[in-house]
Order: C-alpha cells, then structure tokens, then sequence
C-alpha cells in the first residue's frame, strides 16, 4: 500500500460554487483531489473556482467523462498505486457513469441500477408507481401527436420536460396545444443534452401538480436513513420553474413534514436507492404529497450551506468520508435556521454591474452574498436556474427571522445595465 495520501476524484460538478466544495471538503479531509473532466475549465467562471483550483484541487486529469470506459482508464493509474480512495459527483448528469467507475474499481458508491433510475426521469417515475409511491400522471411522448394526447388526457395547463436534464432546463408550463408543440419542438431539437450526452428519444408530458414544493435530504449511513430535514423552495413565475430560494428546516407543520418525509423514503425504496446522499422533490398537493423527483445525490444551489448553517452538520464532508469507505458524522450542534435567495434579471440586457453587495452584507445574519456574473455579461429573465445572477445567504435563529434576513439582503441587490447607465 502507498503512504501517499489517498486520492478522491470528483468526476465533473455542478456548474456552481456548492458544485466545487466537494473538493474543498475532501482537501480538508486530508485527501489528494483529483477533477476529472472533458472541460476543466468550464468550471473557473464560478466564483469560488480560483480559492478552489488554487488552494483544493491537487491535480486536474482531462478526458471523456461521458464514458465509463474512458474515467476508469484516466484513474488506473491511481487504483495501481493503491491510491485510489473514492470516486464521486454531484451532477445528475455523471452519477450513472461514476456509480459504474465506482463499482468496476470495488468502490462505495450508489449500485449503477439505482443510479441509472435516479437519473432518468421516466425510469424515476415507473419505479415509483410501480412501487405504490404518488406521482403525477407521466407519459412519454415520441411525437407531437402523441404528446398532445397526453396533454389533453391531463388537462391544461401540463408540465412538458426532458427526462435526463438538470437545473429545471427545458422543464416548461404549457397552457395550450400550442404550447406543447413548441415545447416538444424545443425539446427534441437537438441529440444531446445540456452536457453533450444522448437524450432518449421524445419528453414527458406530465400533469402539473399544483401546491408549494419542498425536498426532503437524508443521507443512508450504516444502512440506516437519516433525515437531515424539510427544505422549503420558492419558486419563479411561469412557465419557467426557477429555484428562487430555499429555506431550512421548513417551517410547515410537523405533520405535512413527516408525510413528505415518508414519500420521499418510500421513493428511495422505490428507486433502489442504497448509497450516501439523496434529495427528494416533493409537491404538496390538495390530494396531498405527490413526488416530483428523486435524486441520488446531495442537494445542490446553497441547501448544503443552508443545512451547516442550521445544524452544524457539513453534509459535503461527511459524503465525502462515505465516498472514501468511512463513517459519516451527522450529529447536529445547533438548531437554528438558514435560508437563500436568488437574483435573477428582470429584463435581458447587457450588465454593468449589480448594486447593493456591500449593503446586502450589512443585513443582520447575512452569512454569504455571491455573484454569478460579471461586468458586459448578456443576461436575461431566468428560464432555468442557469441564468441566476446571484444569491445571498443568512442565518437566523427561526426559519422567520432567516427568511426575513435573506429577502431584507436580496432587496440591497440591483442590476444596472448598461444601457440604464447610458441614459442616466
Ligand atoms: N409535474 C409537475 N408538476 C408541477 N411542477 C413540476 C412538475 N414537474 C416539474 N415541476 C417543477 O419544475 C421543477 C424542475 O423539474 P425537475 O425537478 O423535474 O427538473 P430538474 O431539471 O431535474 O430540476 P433541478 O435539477 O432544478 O432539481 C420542479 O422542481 C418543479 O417545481
Ligand atoms: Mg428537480
């Protein structure tokens, strides 16, 4: 056995500062990070991508992350070594590829079948109903027609979606037929997703589920399921669903908490989900609690700060050990509460600059504000959590006073364009 430090790859992120911590957490750790990526560029434009490539990441291994084959051959040489410690992502986007990389090498990691059906949405969606578990009507449309049939059986408005995107890409509120041929068009215009992997064939065409959306976030250690909490989420307008904040824990009742805990371990069950982390999209319905997705995986825009902030718990390290064969730590020291929001454009346009950062960290229990963007980027109204601009984060000792913080601090924000400076 080497005395080298062991290696933990993070094979591709989210496209997001929480994307980058699982290589901080892991440096911290001990551990020498290894990114592989078919881009490892594609992640400096995150605000905490210099601390983390300067100060977190140890060594950088280019190759085809979208091929299993590929990842195993760019890590060999560290299995070889018997340096090989662990493997693991965030992005819904490689989880089927590192559970198999993760297997191949005699890993921990999520078994590639439960992988494979957090994945895809359709596969999500078959293994919950089959297993009992509430869904909205789903179908699989391979053709406009098709895909209008569906509508109608569903009613309008209906929810039209790619099956394997993340980040609410393409996830769209159709409120006529017009609607879903445009949506089904935009959808199946191109072959590959957002990360240049094949797309299955078609959308779902889903009914909308209307009430107010939280995720439950549990992580599966020894064998047992702990619920880390309730996460409230905040939505955008339509017919776009963009993240516009989350708030833990929540502050609904105990009793609408714990049936939406209870779907969301029944859907765990459902998929197969036998490994670290997951995030489980809930929507409370009048007919009430109804899954809108399943993922195998930590949650991401600032859940993980939020959830630290709120009970001491720092869930990226503690998967990290479990990625790495070890124990994971959940014991809480506080119980406070924590929410984000995000800044968004509210018209497109070129910016020169956001206003208000330095007033949004005066707020009282501000604990983070961030920027996603820079002086002479295009921006536009938010269609999927991509086009944020920003968010802040605060702290509080109720979910009240954490919410009220937060909204105070992203009120402080202001997008100045350039054309707005041109006139003034
Ligand atoms: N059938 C539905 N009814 C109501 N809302 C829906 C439905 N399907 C999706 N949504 C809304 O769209 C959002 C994004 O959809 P979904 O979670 O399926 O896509 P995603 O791209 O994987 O999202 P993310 O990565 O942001 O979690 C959901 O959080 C929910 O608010
Ligand atoms: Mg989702």
């Amino acid at each position: 056995m080497s005395t080298e430090p062991g290696v933990l790859a993070v094979v591709e992120s989210q496209l997001s500062n929480f994307g980058l911590t699982p290589l901080r957490a892991a440096h911290e750790l001990g551990f020498h990070t290894v990114l592989v990526s078919n881009d490892p560029d594609r992640y400096r434009v995150v605000s905490l991508a210099e601390e983390v490539y300067a100060k977190h990441l140890d060594e950088v291994v280019t190759t085809d992350t979208n091929s299993v084959d590929a990842v195993v051959e760019a890590l060999t040489p560290f299995h070889a070594a018997g340096r090989l410690s662990g493997v693991m992502t965030v992005t819904d986007y490689n989880i089927p590829i590192v559970a198999e990389v993760a297997a191949r090498f005699g890993l921990p990691g999520l078994s590639p079948e439960a992988a494979r059906t957090c994945r895809d949405k359709l596969l999500m969606r078959d293994a919950c109903r089959a297993a009992g578990v509430a869904v909205p009507g789903y179908h699989q449309a391979t053709g406009e027609a098709d895909a209008l049939a569906a509508a109608d059986r569903f009613g309008y408005p209906c929810v039209v979606k790619p099956m394997t995107e993340s980040a609410s890409i393409g996830v769209t509120l159709c409120r006529t037929p017009d609607e879903v041929v445009a949506a089904y068009r935009d959808l199946t215009a191109s072959p590959t997703d957002f990360r240049g992997q094949p797309r299955r064939p078609g959308v779902l065409v889903e009914e909308y589920l209307v009430g107010f959306e939280v995720s439950v976030e549990s992580v599966l250690v020894d064998g047992e399921r702990h619920i880390l909490g309730v996460t409230d989420k905040a939505l955008g307008s339509h017919p776009h669903f963009v993240e516009m904040g989350d708030t833990f824990p929540s502050m609904l009742s105990e009793p609408v908490r714990r049936s939406c805990a209870d779907l969301a371990r029944r859907a765990l069950e459902a998929v197969g989900h036998d490994f670290g982390a997951a995030h489980v999209e809930v929507k409370v319905t009048a007919e009430g609690p109804r899954i809108v997705e399943v993922n195998g995986r930590m949650p991401g825009a600032e859940i993980t700060q939020l959830i630290r902030e709120a009970t001491g718990v720092y869930l990226q390290r503690e998967v990290v050990r479990l990625h790495a064969g070890q124990t994971a730590d959940l014991t809480r020291t506080r119980e406070r509460a924590a929410a984000s929001r995000y800044l968004a454009a509210h018209r497109a346009g070129t910016l020169a600059r956001v206003d208000g950062v330095d007033l949004a960290r005066r707020v009282p229990g501000v604990v983070d504000v961030d920027l996603e963007v820079h002086p002479g980027d295009r921006v536009r109204p938010a269609e999927s959590n991509l086009d944020l601009l920003g968010y802040v984060v605060a702290a509080g000792d109720t979910t009240g006073d954490a919410v009220r913080r937060a909204e105070s601090a992203l009120g402080q924000l202001t997008p100045v364009f350039t054309a707005d400076e041109d006139a003034r």
